[in-house]
């Protein structure tokens, strides 16, 4: 189902040396990007774990992506290959309860890369053109809760 790109959530994960510093960079350069991306910063994308990336999809966001330092400029060392592996066994995990492993990515960029951030919001944005919202999203309404609307449990 096709998604109107105001409906759309991403919830984007960055690095605070150099995706989160991209991001404000494109800000301050005034680069029109998509605005439908959440950013939550870390202090580095080592710190991403299964459950962190899963309960943002459970939570209403339609595609997530991790951006981390240049392979080789993780100021832990190796946190950045750490995340790549961690999103990759995600992809698996939400591949076999039926998404599109494309709704989570990772990338790679430096402070100064602000196009490389919006390149990624952008590519993120297209699919979910195509893949419209997450099976994740629809709320379920339970008069147990008062009617009060709950995330989708499925996963
Ligand atoms: Fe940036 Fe590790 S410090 S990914």
């Amino acid at each position: 189902m096709p998604m109107n790109p105001k409906d759309m959530k991403i919830i984007a994960f960055t690095c605070t040396y150099c995706a989160y510093n991209a991001a404000d960079l494109a800000g301050s350069m005034r680069i029109q990007y998509p605005h439908n991306v959440r950013i939550v910063k870390l202090l580095c994308t080592g710190k991403v774990e299964p459950i962190l990336l899963l309960e943002a999809f459970r939570y209403g966001a339609d595609a997530v992506f991790v951006a981390g330092c240049m392979e080789g400029e993780c100021h832990f060392v190796q946190g950045n290959l750490r995340a790549r592996q961690v999103v990759e066994h995600t992809k698996q995990l939400i591949q076999d309860a039926g998404m599109d492993p494309r709704r989570l990515e990772m990338f790679n960029m430096s402070a100064s890369m602000a196009q490389k951030f919006v390149q990624a919001v952008q590519t993120m944005t297209d699919r979910l053109k195509e893949q419209g919202p997450s099976p994740l999203r629809a709320p379920t309404t339970d008069s147990a809760t008062g009617g009060v609307e709950q995330p989708n449990l499925s996963l």
